[in-house]
């Protein structure tokens, strides 16, 4: 069974008894995925090499390079990307094989720019990483040995001459900034836009196949793609699949269709033809039990049932196509209408109907060699934005298209996609060349995505409506219109246009940040598109206090938004060696691709905390991760509690926020940046975080004026009657000082209101021997069933003053039961962001980084390998706040 997209191939190629139907025209697969040769273009080197693949992956993994990611190769091995490189397999086809009317020699990913030869014959050229290339071969197949070589420029060198080719005018950012040591002009290539380094990544252009090669050979005809689009019609009040079929025919052929989904009762044959070549060809199923059908809905708001589909297509009684795919039924809108209170537009997402807030991240390539993003590495870090409470994630537009697998895990898991077109952070060319083969690559990953439920929209780029229209690049204003021309005609006539006409059946943004329908009726470009009254915002600052929820823009929807941290010892530790770890080290800098983002992190913590200040060296700098990453979960707890707590106000005009989805889930190398997984997926404080306050019921406390509000923030579909419960605590004293509750509030499904409101002097005074330096608070919700949601905090100062803070010589405890590890934890103190690690031992605890405010408190330890109590307890350490200077 091959998976393909949401669509299930039971069997891609026909097979050929049938229900005792014997198929005469079967196709035949041979594939070329294995040990190829490389060579570069003098042949100094040369080796084996596995496809798919990319050449830095084997040069590793025959020994000629050490880890790519060790201390400062990414520099080491730019040689790499600035030679041509060539692949090269030999193999043999069957008499059978060569027989068939047609073969096709299918490349599933090449990276990038390469000709193609097939026994010496030149049969194509490939400039698109994100397209399929299919080139026919019959009459070049022979017996014996056949030689295919995939001759690859370097990436690099064709982009440079792509730019000095495009000498009218020139298309910035030209190049990179210094501190990201990468390499110039990425955006004349249609290669991951992030190869060429990033704020958070290194520069490895990479070449090679990065996805399968084959030989499809057949007689008949052969599916491309299948694709299953249901679209709900509310005048019938029925559902309909759209069902397209993306076929190649030697010959035009004519027959009948059967399309069913046997758990719904439809069924529906129809004549058909198939043309000769390869067509589109659509159906509609319609399903006369509507009301039966179970939807797709996001975590957390139901569940994901699916229907298989069957379409099987006959001719004179031959069976010549035959797949299934599964279809989930869900509807997708994104709501931009005039708000009560405002001068903007709305900017949600409903989904089957419902407003859903968006909770999540936003994702990138998960690693610089995609050959190396196994199923297992999808798995545990979209399981882990699950286990975070996460609905949605944004696939970012400097990346890739993500692969079928992590589409489908969506789709079974809940997580609303936010899915860009790959153009990011620039202004783009507009030749005829350039728009041909991105309108191609728009068709190809529309057809291959849009099945999946999990896509709620597309969006054209990343941040380049705002780039020009706040004017990142310095244009003149002479020059402007003709960058907005190159952008309309990109994005909007190309872009736009051909994945609209591909598929209706869900909403098109031309960017993010934009202002959405305000933006489009400006033309396309917003004279702000970071105007809070309308579409998504993209908002950081470093310098303002983070814990100050009034430096937080009350926008619509929040689609970027953080700050960044140091990874853990035990993933930098690989890369590193002694003399790296120090906060003035050549690595430590090297490490760091975001301008001043070491210092900006220090000055962020040094608002609140003593910085580290043990006088062992080692000490010093782990205690320094320690506190970027306490630091870092602040700021984005303050800023997504924030969010959350505006979904459902107008202040100012501004408000009912709908989405927030922080920057960013995961790592592309063991670096510093905004992630809140690390490179390997060890989770950070920030994750531990999320965990808290992406939950379906959230307490949130702040100040306003000296005021404490605490708002109870409401995910689910039903009302609670709601009472908060607010502790005094002293910072020295594991005893609460006390305790006081709120009248029951009726909290409806998918609000935010306030449900406890005392100015703090009032508070500590009815408490007595409490000042905001001795002091903090501890809240939750409860109704008459208990306690609802997770516990919450509200500081009073800042920990850095807290009087009576002592070190609380924690002490723990590793059981193992049957189920699993548990760590018993004693404190002698308060303690605050308690943090266990257990090292490189992969896996995670059910809580961490949390308040301690009781002697003893248990934690289980999820483990991702066989491990044993008594590894645990031998790599278990525990860091809190107080131990740190
Ligand atoms: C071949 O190319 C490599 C990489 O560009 C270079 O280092 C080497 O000196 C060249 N060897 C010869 C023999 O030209
Ligand atoms: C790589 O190929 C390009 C285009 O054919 C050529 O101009 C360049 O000299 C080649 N580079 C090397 C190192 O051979
Ligand atoms: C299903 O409904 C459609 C449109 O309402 C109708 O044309 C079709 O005949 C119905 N099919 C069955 C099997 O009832
Ligand atoms: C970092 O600081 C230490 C102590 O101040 C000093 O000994 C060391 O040379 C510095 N390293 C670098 C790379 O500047
Ligand atoms: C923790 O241990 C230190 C050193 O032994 C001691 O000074 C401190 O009082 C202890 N903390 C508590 C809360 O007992
Ligand atoms: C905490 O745990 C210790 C050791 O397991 C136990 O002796 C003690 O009674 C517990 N204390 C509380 C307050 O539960
Ligand atoms: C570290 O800083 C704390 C808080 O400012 C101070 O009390 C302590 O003496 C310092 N320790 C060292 C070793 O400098």
């Amino acid at each position: 069974m091959t998976l393909c997209g949401n669509c299930i191939y039971v069997s891609a190629v026909l097979s050929c008894l049938f229900f005792g139907v014997l198929c005469g025209f079967c196709s035949e697969t041979l594939t070329l995925n294995g040990k190829w040769s490389l060579s570069n273009s003098n042949g100094s080197v040369s080796l084996p090499a596995e496809v798919p693949g990319c050449v830095h992956s084997a040069l590793q993994q025959q020994g000629y390079i050490q880890d790519p990611y060790f201390r400062f190769n990414d520099v080491s091995y730019r040689w790499i990307a600035f030679d041509n490189w060539t692949y090269t397999t030999t193999f043999t086809v069957s008499a059978q094989l060569r027989s068939k009317q047609k073969v096709q020699l299918v490349f599933h990913g090449v990276d990038t720019v390469a000709s193609i030869w097939l026994n010496g014959v030149d049969v194509g050229k490939t400039d698109n990483m994100f397209r399929r290339y299919d080139f026919p071969v019959r009459d070049l197949l022979q017996d014996g040995d056949n030689v295919l070589k995939v001759n690859l420029m370097s990436p690099v060198l064709y982009a440079s001459e792509r730019r000095k080719a495009h000498s009218a005018y020139r298309v910035p950012p030209e190049c990179p900034p210094d501190v990201q040591k990468g390499e110039c002009h990425v955006n004349f290539i249609r290669k991951a836009q992030s190869s060429f380094s990033w704020d958070w990544g290194p520069s490895f252009p990479t070449m090679g196949l990065w996805r399968g090669v084959q030989l499809e050979a057949f007689d008949v005809l052969q599916l491309i793609q299948v694709s299953c689009v249901p679209v709900f019609s509310v005048r019938l009040s029925q559902w309909r699949v759209h069902v397209e079929l993306l076929v190649d025919a030697v010959q035009t052929t004519s027959g009948h269709i059967s399309l069913s989904v046997p758990e719904l009762d439809s069924e529906q044959i129809v004549q058909t033809q198939f043309l000769q070549g390869k067509t589109k060809n659509s159906f509609t199923l319609h399903i006369n039990t509507s009301s039966r059908v179970k939807l797709w809905w996001p975590n957390g708001h139901g569940d994901r049932h699916f229907y298989l589909l069957t379409s099987r297509s006959f001719q004179d009684g031959f069976l010549i196509l035959n797949t299934e795919s599964k279809v989930y039924f869900r509807t997708a809108e994104l709501v931009q209408e005039p708000v009560v209170g405002s001068p903007g537009l709305s900017f949600y997402f409903r989904i089957n109907g419902k407003a859903i807030f968006l909770k999540g991240s936003n994702w990138i390539p998960a690693h610089s060699f995609q050959d190396q993003v196994t199923p297992a590495v999808l798995r545990n870090l979209l399981q882990s934005a699950v286990d975070a409470s996460m609905n949605a994630l944004r696939v970012w537009g400097g990346g890739v298209y993500e692969q079928d697998l992590f589409y489908s895990l969506c789709d079974e898991l809940g997580i609303m996609v936010w899915q860009d077109f790959m153009f990011a952070c620039a202004m783009y060319p507009t030749e005829d060349d350039f728009i041909q083969t991105v309108r191609e690559e728009v068709i190809q990953q529309v057809q291959r995505l849009k099945s999946h439920p999990s896509i709620i929209i597309w969006s054209g780029n990343n941040e380049n409506e705002a780039a020009l229209a706040t004017d990142w690049f310095s244009i003149p204003v002479s020059q402007k219109p003709t960058y907005l021309k190159d952008y309309v005609t990109l994005y909007v006539n190309n872009i736009r246009a051909v994945a609209q006409e591909e598929d209706q059946s869900r909403p098109f943004l031309v960017s993010s940040p934009t202002n959405g329908a305000e933006s489009e009726r400006e033309g396309w470009v917003a004279a702000n598109p970071y105007d809070l009254h309308y579409g998504d915002t993209h908002f950081y600052s470093y310098t303002l206090d983070c814990w100050d929820w009034r430096t937080f823009p009350r926008t619509r929807f929040a689609s970027e938004y953080g700050f960044q941290s140091w990874p853990s010892f035990s993933t930098l530790q690989p890369v590193s060696i002694e003399e790296d770890w120090s906060y003035n080290s050549t690595f430590t800098s090297h490490r760091q691709h975001h301008e001043s983002g070491n210092q900006q992190m220090f000055l962020q913590a040094a608002l609140h905390f003593n910085l580290p200040n043990a006088t062992d060296p080692l000490k010093r700098f782990t205690d320094g991760l320690y506190i970027t990453q306490v630091t870092q979960a602040q700021c984005v707890k303050a800023q997504t509690e924030f969010y959350r707590r505006s979904q459902s106000e107008i202040l100012g005009g501004k408000g009912r926020t709908m989405g927030a989805l922080y920057w960013q889930l995961n790592d592309v190398w063991q670096a510093p940046s905004w992630s809140s997984i690390e490179f390997g997926g060890k989770w950070k404080m920030l994750h531990y975080f999320a965990q808290n306050f992406f939950a379906a019921v959230l307490p949130v406390g702040f100040e306003d004026d000296g005021t404490l509000f605490i708002y109870a923030v409401s995910d689910l579909s039903h009302d609670l009657k709601l009472r908060a419960v607010v502790s005094v605590f002293s910072w020295s004293d594991l005893d609460p000082v006390c305790t006081l509750k709120s009248d029951p509030l009726l909290i409806p499904g998918g609000s935010a209101a306030a449900i406890f409101k005392q100015p703090v002097a009032t508070l500590l005074a009815g408490c007595g021997r409490c000042t905001r330096l001795t002091c903090l608070l501890a809240f939750h919700l409860e109704d008459g069933s208990g306690q609802q949601g997770p516990s919450n905090h509200h500081f009073l100062c800042s920990p850095k003053d807290a009087q009576g803070l002592q070190r609380p010589n924690i002490t723990a405890s590793v059981q193992e039961d049957a189920s699993g590890f548990t760590v018993s934890l004693h404190s002698a103190a308060v303690s605050a962001f308690v943090w266990l690690d257990v090292g490189n031992i992969p896996g995670r605890f059910s809580a961490n980084a949390f308040l301690m405010l009781s002697t003893n408190r248990t934690v289980r330890f999820n483990a991702w390998r066989p491990t044993s109590a008594a590894e645990l307890s031998g790599s278990l350490t525990i860091t809190s706040l107080r131990d740190v200077y």
